[in-house]
């Protein structure tokens, strides 16, 4: 089952003149989150996937985890610098449970306060 990390690369970006200047945040988050991610153990089965933007902007740095079946979990106010470790061994937890469930006092330091959403998975329409 293909799991999904989603990188916000629009967060914490910042403008002059109506013009990004430089690398955003979330742009160098996603740096960081793929040097590491060249040699996780799941590489093959959790991908990074770079979006613009997830509505939360106001809590810049944001992600997502995302899979069949499971819950999907949206965080932010990740610091940029120090939080690329912690959300792949937050992957891994996500990987590891069957639903997805991410309970607070399991998770990695900047992913317990940060979470926006929690958002149940699709179910089977019933006939
Ligand atoms: S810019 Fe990142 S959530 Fe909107």
């Amino acid at each position: 089952m293909q799991h999904t990390l989603f990188v916000c690369t629009t967060c914490a970006t910042v403008w002059k003149e109506g013009k990004p200047q430089g690398k955003s945040g979330g742009e160098q988050l996603l740096e960081n989150l793929n040097k590491l991610h060249q040699n996780w153990d799941l590489k093959d089965n959790f991908t990074i996937q770079q979006v613009k933007c997830m509505s939360a902007c106001s809590h810049a740095c944001t992600i997502s985890f995302a899979a069949p079946g499971k819950y999907t979990y949206l965080f932010g106010d990740l610091p940029v610098g120090d939080s690329a470790s912690a959300i792949l061994d937050c992957a891994y937890q996500y990987y590891a449970k069957a639903d997805g469930s991410l309970p607070w006092s399991e998770r990695p330091e900047p992913l317990k306060k940060g979470i926006i959403a929690k958002i149940p998975p699709l179910t089977e329409a019933r006939s």
